[in-house]
């Protein structure tokens, strides 16, 4: 019997876990940790790595139309103003004067309450799952406060940058519950600033790059130069960026230090844009069903075209339901030649291709699937977190917790167990293959405790098959047991069945 965690206790419980088991740890730590900032311990770095090789693999590896890059986070600062970013690239923020708290304000929604058509106050209310619930909640509490008999008016929520300028002295701040505290909405720029050489002046000024897109877009006429590469074609890369978010949170869904993995997707100007887009929202979709997430999990949001960028001609978010509601996990936007068209113009460096199969000189389009490494691992997480109860050693019913994850991307492949570690017969097999085995996967040895409860530590951080010597090994047959980290289930299987199984499941 399976049952996930109850959704409201899900985050709480991984996050433990991700803390107890050394997936994840706050940064800093020991100085009271450091907001929107995360570490990763031996377990996590293993499943970190994991996720990023099978993308790369899946992506650069087994395509023929993709090539790979790893460009400087620091870039000419001339790449950012091409970009936009140095003009646009900013979140509206608005400040709670008295608590001296600050909210992003597109996160932050508001309502007048009404009562038989009079306006009694307002609440507001931090974005949540339960917003609308909360919100109606407390209006209700306003009019019991204010005495006033009647119908109160359905709560409609809005956006506090849609809040008019007389209405922002009214909404209450979320920190203190009275109104009078919050300022108008203001851009705040999210590009972390640093300074380059010697000098300390404002030419010194450069940027820790809030997207890694920006370097192959820099890159692009160097490796269209160097490479084979022919229309449709991608460029991939993986790598670190740097987003001073206002306000960091859902652990490591939104984070200040992050990573992401990025493909832009070069095509012609004339391509049907959206037969290849809708490939790629399918390639991306399957992808994450590939890795362990469940299909049913994933949706998708079509961005309104109003609400477009003015060079995007689509954006559709891949959304996952993650334990704090339903999010973005990978962004896939047609970004048509705006990017490259803005590096020629502030370079003053051609960006055209020319195209061998139709003989035309152009500057391509570009389809953009945008991923987050640490989004992905919190969705994996999330999938994969599930309490159930199984027999013991003794044959009593116990609860267990385990990270279904799948085996290819499971930090241990397998653990290796010795039936019993006073048996010098035993060990000798267990650790002759665990060697053998290493030198393959990330394996783990563990000959201490009850084998049930070495198989419990095991199914917590979610490696995939436990392989017991026993007296059947080094007395029959030599064949070990094999046990199955979802099921429980145990069979018998030779060495080179043992292989052969495990090459399928982890590198399949
Ligand atoms: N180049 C396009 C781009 O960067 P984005 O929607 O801003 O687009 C793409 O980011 C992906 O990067 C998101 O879908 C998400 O997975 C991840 N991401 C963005 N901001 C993040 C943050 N602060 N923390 C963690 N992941 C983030």
């Amino acid at each position: 019997m399976t049952a996930p965690a109850p959704s409201e206790t899900l985050m709480e419980a991984i996050v433990g876990l991700c803390k107890r088991r050394g997936f994840i740890f706050p940064s800093s730590e020991i100085y009271g940790g450091y907001n929107g900032f995360y570490d990763y311990g031996p377990l996590g770095v293993e499943l970190r790595n994991n996720i990023k090789q099978t993308w790369w693999r899946d992506m650069v590896h087994r395509r023929d139309d993709i090539e790979g890059l790893d460009s400087s986070i620091i870039m000419h600062p001339k790449i950012w103003k091409a970009s936009g970013h140095v003009d646009g690239f900013s979140d509206p923020m608005v400040d709670c004067k008295e608590s001296k708290l600050r909210y992003r304000a597109d996160q932050l929604f508001f309502s007048p309450v009404i009562v038989e058509g009079e306006t009694i106050g307002y609440v507001s209310v931090i974005e949540s799952p339960e917003q609308q619930e909360i919100a109606e909640k407390a209006a209700a509490e306003l009019k019991r406060k204010a005495a006033k008999q009647g119908n109160l008016e359905p709560i409609v929520l809005k956006e506090y940058t849609e809040a008019k300028p007389e209405e922002y002295a009214l909404v209450p701040s979320p920190a203190t519950g009275k109104p009078g505290s919050l300022t108008a909405p203001r851009e705040f720029k999210l590009m972390f600033e640093t300074k380059v050489g010697p000098l300390a002046d404002d030419s010194a000024v450069a940027y820790l790059r809030p997207e890694t897109a920006q370097g192959i877009f820099a890159n692009y006429k160097n490796i269209v130069d160097t490479g084979r590469v022919k229309i449709p074609f991608g460029i991939a890369q993986i790598g670190k960026a740097f987003r001073n978010e206002i306000t960091p949170r859902n652990f490591i869904f939104r984070s200040r230090e992050f990573e992401q993995m990025e493909i832009e997707y070069f095509i012609a100007p004339n391509a049907d844009w959206r037969a290849l887009h809708r490939e790629w929202i399918d390639t991306c979709t399957d992808w994450l069903v590939s890795i362990g997430l469940p299909r049913e999990s994933v949706s998708e949001d079509i961005h309104a075209e109003d609400k477009l960028a003015f060079y995007s001609q689509a954006t559709t978010d891949l959304m996952f339901k993650f334990p704090h509601g339903i999010q973005e996990l990978w962004g896939i936007a047609c970004r048509s030649d705006y990017d490259l068209k803005q590096h020629q113009e502030h370079s003053g460096k051609s960006m055209t291709i020319f195209d061998e199969a139709t003989k035309e000189k152009y500057v391509p389009h570009v389809i953009e699937p945008s991923l987050g490494v640490d989004r992905t691992l919190l969705a994996v997480l999330t999938a994969a977190y599930t309490e159930d109860e199984v027999p013991n050693d003794k044959g009593q019913v116990e609860k267990r917790t385990l990270l279904k994850f799948s085996p290819k991307i499971a930090p241990y492949k397998a653990a290796i167990f010795p039936l019993l570690k006073n048996k010098p017969e035993l060990v000798e097999v267990a650790e002759k293959l665990y060697k053998k085995l290493q030198r393959r996967w990330n394996v783990f040895y563990d000959a201490s405790g009850a084998i049930g409860r070495r198989y419990r530590r095991q199914d917590e951080i979610g490696t995939p098959f436990g392989i017991t010597i026993d007296f059947e090994t080094i007395e029959k047959d030599g064949t070990v047991t094999l046990r199955d980290r979802d099921t429980t289930e145990q069979r018998r299987v030779t060495e080179e069945e043992l292989f052969k199984f495990l090459e399928e499941k982890i590198d399949g």
